[in-house]
Protein backbone atom coordinates (compact mmCIF):
# COMPACT_ATOMS: atom_id res chain seq x y z
CA UNK A 1 0.00 0.00 0.00
CA UNK A 2 1.19 3.52 -0.94
CA UNK A 3 -0.42 6.83 -1.35
CA UNK A 4 0.18 8.51 -5.17
CA UNK A 5 2.06 11.37 -3.39
CA UNK A 6 5.33 12.28 -1.78
CA UNK A 7 3.73 14.65 0.40
CA UNK A 8 -0.40 15.08 1.90
CA UNK A 9 -1.46 18.80 1.60
CA UNK A 10 -4.97 18.75 1.45
CA UNK A 11 -8.10 17.21 0.23
CA UNK A 12 -8.77 19.25 -2.65
CA UNK A 13 -6.34 17.51 -4.61
CA UNK A 14 -6.84 13.76 -3.75
CA UNK A 15 -9.19 10.97 -5.09
CA UNK A 16 -11.79 9.06 -3.61
CA UNK A 17 -10.20 6.04 -3.85
CA UNK A 18 -7.04 7.39 -2.20
CA UNK A 19 -9.46 8.56 0.45
CA UNK A 20 -10.62 4.86 0.78
CA UNK A 21 -7.52 3.63 1.41
CA UNK A 22 -6.53 5.77 4.00
CA UNK A 23 -10.04 4.84 6.12
CA UNK A 24 -9.02 1.35 4.88
CA UNK A 25 -5.31 1.16 6.47
CA UNK A 26 -6.74 3.46 9.46
CA UNK A 27 -9.07 0.75 10.69
CA UNK A 28 -6.06 -1.58 10.71
CA UNK A 29 -4.50 0.77 12.56
CA UNK A 30 -6.92 0.86 15.39
CA UNK A 31 -7.28 -3.08 15.47
CA UNK A 32 -3.31 -2.09 16.96
CA UNK A 33 -5.16 -0.13 19.65
CA UNK A 34 -7.11 -3.22 21.06
CA UNK A 35 -3.88 -5.61 21.38
CA UNK A 36 -2.07 -5.50 24.44
CA UNK A 37 1.10 -3.95 23.39
CA UNK A 38 0.17 -1.17 21.70
CA UNK A 39 2.93 -0.80 18.96
CA UNK A 40 4.27 -2.46 16.17
CA UNK A 41 7.91 -2.38 14.34
CA UNK A 42 6.55 -1.18 10.86
CA UNK A 43 8.42 2.10 10.83
CA UNK A 44 11.89 1.09 12.53
CA UNK A 45 14.52 3.33 11.19
CA UNK A 46 12.49 6.18 10.23
CA UNK A 47 12.25 9.60 11.70
CA UNK A 48 9.32 11.98 11.87
CA UNK A 49 9.66 15.61 12.80
CA UNK A 50 6.55 17.33 14.00
CA UNK A 51 7.05 21.03 13.69
CA UNK A 52 4.06 22.97 15.28
CA UNK A 53 4.20 26.85 14.81
CA UNK A 54 0.93 27.25 16.49
CA UNK A 55 -0.81 25.73 19.62
CA UNK A 56 -2.11 22.15 19.57
CA UNK A 57 -3.47 19.30 22.00
CA UNK A 58 -5.05 16.67 19.87
CA UNK A 59 -2.68 16.82 16.52
CA UNK A 60 0.91 17.21 18.26
CA UNK A 61 -0.52 14.80 20.76
CA UNK A 62 -1.85 12.19 18.11
CA UNK A 63 0.81 12.65 15.46
CA UNK A 64 3.46 12.13 18.73
CA UNK A 65 1.65 8.85 19.53
CA UNK A 66 1.20 7.90 15.81
CA UNK A 67 4.64 7.55 15.09
CA UNK A 68 5.67 5.97 18.75
CA UNK A 69 2.91 3.12 17.92
CA UNK A 70 4.56 2.15 15.04
CA UNK A 71 8.35 2.28 16.21
CA UNK A 72 9.61 5.64 14.36
CA UNK A 73 11.91 8.02 15.58
CA UNK A 74 10.16 11.16 16.30
CA UNK A 75 11.29 15.35 17.34
CA UNK A 76 8.88 17.87 18.47
CA UNK A 77 9.69 21.27 17.42
CA UNK A 78 8.08 24.19 18.49
CA UNK A 79 7.90 27.67 17.55
CA UNK A 80 8.61 29.47 20.93
CA UNK A 81 11.68 26.55 21.82
CA UNK A 82 13.25 26.16 18.67
CA UNK A 83 16.06 28.84 16.99
CA UNK A 84 12.21 29.97 14.44
CA UNK A 85 11.84 32.34 18.22
CA UNK A 86 15.41 33.59 16.87
CA UNK A 87 14.69 34.66 13.50
CA UNK A 88 15.24 31.19 11.80
CA UNK A 89 12.90 30.73 8.42
CA UNK A 90 10.90 27.99 8.06
CA UNK A 91 12.80 26.64 5.45
CA UNK A 92 16.28 26.94 6.88
CA UNK A 93 14.68 25.06 10.08
CA UNK A 94 13.30 22.46 8.17
CA UNK A 95 16.35 21.77 6.05
CA UNK A 96 18.23 21.74 9.34
CA UNK A 97 16.19 18.83 10.30
CA UNK A 98 16.03 16.87 6.57
CA UNK A 99 19.98 16.87 7.07
CA UNK A 100 19.66 15.07 10.27
CA UNK A 101 17.49 12.54 8.43
CA UNK A 102 13.76 13.34 8.54
CA UNK A 103 11.43 11.34 6.47
CA UNK A 104 8.44 13.07 6.85
CA UNK A 105 7.79 16.30 8.38
CA UNK A 106 4.48 17.13 9.94
CA UNK A 107 3.81 20.93 9.71
CA UNK A 108 1.32 22.97 11.59
CA UNK A 109 1.68 26.87 10.76
CA UNK A 110 -0.49 29.92 10.77
CA UNK A 111 0.35 30.49 7.35
CA UNK A 112 -2.04 28.95 4.51
CA UNK A 113 -0.09 27.51 1.87
CA UNK A 114 3.19 26.62 5.16
CA UNK A 115 3.06 22.93 4.25
CA UNK A 116 2.62 23.40 0.42
CA UNK A 117 6.00 25.60 0.49
CA UNK A 118 7.93 23.04 2.29
CA UNK A 119 7.02 20.22 0.44
CA UNK A 120 8.16 22.17 -2.66
CA UNK A 121 11.67 23.01 -0.96
CA UNK A 122 12.46 19.85 0.57
CA UNK A 123 12.89 15.95 -0.10
CA UNK A 124 11.58 14.61 2.79
CA UNK A 125 7.56 13.89 2.46
CA UNK A 126 5.77 16.82 4.38
CA UNK A 127 2.20 16.25 5.94
CA UNK A 128 0.14 19.21 6.69
CA UNK A 129 -1.37 19.55 10.18
CA UNK A 130 -3.25 22.52 9.65
CA UNK A 131 -2.36 25.63 7.51
CA UNK A 132 -4.06 28.92 8.43
CA UNK A 133 -7.66 29.02 7.40
CA UNK A 134 -6.78 26.62 4.47
CA UNK A 135 -6.21 23.06 4.93
CA UNK A 136 -6.77 20.51 8.01
CA UNK A 137 -6.60 17.53 5.71
CA UNK A 138 -6.25 15.02 8.84
CA UNK A 139 -9.04 16.66 10.95
CA UNK A 140 -11.32 15.88 8.01
CA UNK A 141 -9.98 12.54 7.52
CA UNK A 142 -10.49 11.40 11.16
CA UNK A 143 -14.00 13.02 10.97
CA UNK A 144 -15.15 10.81 7.62
CA UNK A 145 -13.56 7.95 9.40
CA UNK A 146 -16.01 8.36 12.60
CA UNK A 147 -18.88 9.03 10.51
CA UNK A 148 -18.08 5.61 8.35
CA UNK A 149 -17.57 3.83 11.41
CA UNK A 150 -20.64 5.50 13.44
CA UNK A 151 -23.18 5.34 10.15
CA UNK A 152 -21.52 2.80 8.18
CA UNK A 153 -21.18 4.92 5.08
CA UNK A 154 -20.88 9.05 3.96
CA UNK A 155 -22.19 8.53 0.17
CA UNK A 156 -25.65 9.97 1.06
CA UNK A 157 -25.51 11.60 4.20
CA UNK A 158 -26.70 14.98 5.05
CA UNK A 159 -23.49 16.49 6.54
CA UNK A 160 -23.94 20.19 8.52
CA UNK A 161 -20.84 22.18 9.33
CA UNK A 162 -22.33 25.22 12.06
CA UNK A 163 -20.05 28.18 12.90
CA UNK A 164 -17.43 30.00 11.35
CA UNK A 165 -17.18 28.81 8.03
CA UNK A 166 -14.75 31.60 6.56
CA UNK A 167 -11.67 31.31 9.44
CA UNK A 168 -11.91 27.29 9.08
CA UNK A 169 -9.36 25.09 7.75
CA UNK A 170 -11.43 22.03 9.30
CA UNK A 171 -14.69 23.24 7.51
CA UNK A 172 -12.97 23.46 4.03
CA UNK A 173 -11.36 20.13 4.48
CA UNK A 174 -14.44 18.54 5.47
CA UNK A 175 -16.56 19.84 2.81
CA UNK A 176 -13.62 18.97 0.01
CA UNK A 177 -13.31 15.01 1.26
CA UNK A 178 -17.37 14.50 2.55
CA UNK A 179 -18.30 16.02 -1.14
CA UNK A 180 -15.91 13.86 -3.14
CA UNK A 181 -17.68 10.58 -0.92
CA UNK A 182 -20.48 11.42 -2.22
CA UNK A 183 -22.37 13.71 1.42
CA UNK A 184 -24.62 16.15 0.93
CA UNK A 185 -22.77 19.56 2.79
CA UNK A 186 -24.65 22.10 4.22
CA UNK A 187 -23.08 24.83 5.91
CA UNK A 188 -24.48 27.18 8.38
CA UNK A 189 -23.71 30.32 10.41
CA UNK A 190 -24.05 34.22 11.05
CA UNK A 191 -23.86 35.88 6.81
CA UNK A 192 -20.41 36.98 7.90
CA UNK A 193 -18.85 34.53 9.15
CA UNK A 194 -19.98 32.12 5.29
CA UNK A 195 -18.23 33.80 2.16
CA UNK A 196 -20.14 34.33 -0.84
CA UNK A 197 -18.14 31.83 -2.86
CA UNK A 198 -19.02 28.63 -0.68
CA UNK A 199 -21.27 27.27 -2.86
CA UNK A 200 -19.00 27.07 -5.64
CA UNK A 201 -17.36 23.73 -3.20
CA UNK A 202 -21.12 22.48 -3.58
CA UNK A 203 -22.64 23.17 -0.29
CA UNK A 204 -26.10 24.18 0.80
CA UNK A 205 -25.59 27.69 2.65
CA UNK A 206 -28.13 28.03 5.03
CA UNK A 207 -28.42 31.32 7.94
CA UNK A 208 -30.96 29.63 9.81
CA UNK A 209 -29.83 26.62 11.95
CA UNK A 210 -33.02 25.37 12.47
CA UNK A 211 -33.98 24.91 8.62
CA UNK A 212 -30.46 23.44 8.24
CA UNK A 213 -31.19 20.77 11.00
CA UNK A 214 -34.04 19.31 9.16
CA UNK A 215 -33.19 15.65 7.95
CA UNK A 216 -29.32 15.71 8.75
CA UNK A 217 -27.58 12.32 9.85
CA UNK A 218 -24.14 14.48 10.96
CA UNK A 219 -24.14 17.72 13.01
CA UNK A 220 -20.08 18.83 12.93
CA UNK A 221 -19.56 22.07 15.19
CA UNK A 222 -17.02 24.42 14.99
CA UNK A 223 -15.14 26.69 17.33
CA UNK A 224 -16.35 29.68 17.70
CA UNK A 225 -13.01 31.89 17.11
CA UNK A 226 -13.47 34.57 19.79
CA UNK A 227 -10.68 36.96 18.52
CA UNK A 228 -13.65 37.12 15.53
CA UNK A 229 -15.82 38.97 17.78
CA UNK A 230 -13.67 41.77 18.50
CA UNK A 231 -13.46 42.53 14.61
CA UNK A 232 -17.36 42.87 14.22
CA UNK A 233 -17.67 39.43 12.55
CA UNK A 234 -20.66 38.58 14.97
CA UNK A 235 -22.69 40.54 17.57
CA UNK A 236 -22.30 39.04 20.41
CA UNK A 237 -21.62 35.73 22.72
CA UNK A 238 -24.89 35.99 24.25
CA UNK A 239 -26.37 36.17 20.12
CA UNK A 240 -24.05 33.33 18.73
CA UNK A 241 -24.97 30.87 21.52
CA UNK A 242 -28.69 31.50 20.77
CA UNK A 243 -29.08 31.34 17.31
CA UNK A 244 -26.43 29.19 16.30
CA UNK A 245 -25.76 26.89 19.62
CA UNK A 246 -26.15 23.50 19.95
CA UNK A 247 -28.10 22.58 22.94
CA UNK A 248 -30.39 19.99 24.06
CA UNK A 249 -33.95 21.75 22.58
CA UNK A 250 -32.36 22.24 19.45
CA UNK A 251 -31.04 18.21 19.75
CA UNK A 252 -34.44 16.74 20.95
CA UNK A 253 -36.20 18.12 17.37
CA UNK A 254 -33.67 15.91 15.63
CA UNK A 255 -33.60 11.91 14.61
CA UNK A 256 -31.69 9.74 18.24
CA UNK A 257 -29.06 8.49 15.45
CA UNK A 258 -27.82 11.74 14.78
CA UNK A 259 -24.36 12.23 14.88
CA UNK A 260 -22.63 15.78 17.37
CA UNK A 261 -19.54 16.37 16.08
CA UNK A 262 -16.72 18.88 17.42
CA UNK A 263 -13.34 19.27 16.25
CA UNK A 264 -11.74 20.45 19.41
CA UNK A 265 -10.95 22.69 21.15
CA UNK A 266 -14.49 23.34 22.44
CA UNK A 267 -16.23 26.47 23.99
CA UNK A 268 -18.31 24.59 26.23
CA UNK A 269 -21.60 26.89 27.05
CA UNK A 270 -21.45 28.74 23.52
CA UNK A 271 -21.29 27.02 20.26
CA UNK A 272 -22.04 23.77 22.12
CA UNK A 273 -23.75 22.68 25.92
CA UNK A 274 -21.50 20.63 28.12
CA UNK A 275 -25.30 18.54 28.26
CA UNK A 276 -25.20 18.20 24.18
CA UNK A 277 -21.15 17.54 24.19
CA UNK A 278 -21.21 14.92 26.96
CA UNK A 279 -24.30 12.88 25.58
CA UNK A 280 -25.07 9.95 24.22
CA UNK A 281 -25.02 11.04 20.73
CA UNK A 282 -21.58 12.99 20.80
CA UNK A 283 -18.51 11.33 19.38
CA UNK A 284 -16.76 13.53 20.10
CA UNK A 285 -14.04 11.43 22.42
CA UNK A 286 -14.34 9.02 19.55
CA UNK A 287 -12.73 12.00 17.07
CA UNK A 288 -9.84 12.01 19.12
CA UNK A 289 -9.14 8.44 19.41
CA UNK A 290 -9.27 7.71 15.55
CA UNK A 291 -6.95 10.41 14.80
CA UNK A 292 -4.60 8.36 16.08
CA UNK A 293 -5.41 6.12 13.37
CA UNK A 294 -5.76 8.20 10.86
CA UNK A 295 -2.18 9.54 11.55
CA UNK A 296 -0.56 6.19 11.90
CA UNK A 297 -2.17 5.47 8.71
CA UNK A 298 -0.69 8.45 7.11
CA UNK A 299 2.80 8.20 8.42
CA UNK A 300 3.07 4.70 7.30
CA UNK A 301 1.70 5.40 3.80
CA UNK A 302 4.18 8.14 3.15
CA UNK A 303 7.16 7.03 5.09
CA UNK A 304 6.91 3.20 4.49
CA UNK A 305 6.43 3.89 0.79
CA UNK A 306 9.55 1.49 0.29
CA UNK A 307 7.85 -1.00 2.66
CA UNK A 308 5.66 -4.25 1.79
CA UNK A 309 2.15 -4.73 3.27
CA UNK A 310 3.53 -7.35 5.65
CA UNK A 311 5.36 -4.74 7.68
CA UNK A 312 2.24 -3.67 9.08
CA UNK A 313 1.78 -6.62 11.52
N1 LIG B 1 -8.82 19.86 16.20
C1 LIG B 1 -7.56 20.34 16.35
O1 LIG B 1 -6.84 20.59 15.37
O2 LIG B 1 -7.17 20.50 17.64
P1 LIG B 1 -5.74 21.02 18.12
O3 LIG B 1 -5.65 22.47 17.73
O4 LIG B 1 -5.74 20.82 19.62
O5 LIG B 1 -4.69 20.21 17.45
Amino acid sequence: MSLKRKDFLGLYNVEADEIYEILETAKAMKEIFTRSVKKVPTLRGKTIVNLFFEPSTRTKSSFDLAAKRLSADVMSISKSTSSVAKGETLLDTARTLEVMGADVVVIRHSAAGAAEFLARKIKASVLNAGDGAHAHPTQALLDMYTIKEKLGKIQGLKVLIVGDIAHSRVARSNIWGLTKLGAEVRVTGPATLIPKEISKMGVKVFTDLDKALVGVDVVNILRIQLERQAKGLFPSIREYRQFYGINDERLSGLSKDVLIMHPGPMNRGIEIESSVADGDQSVITEQVTNGVAIRMALLYLLAGRDLKDEDLN
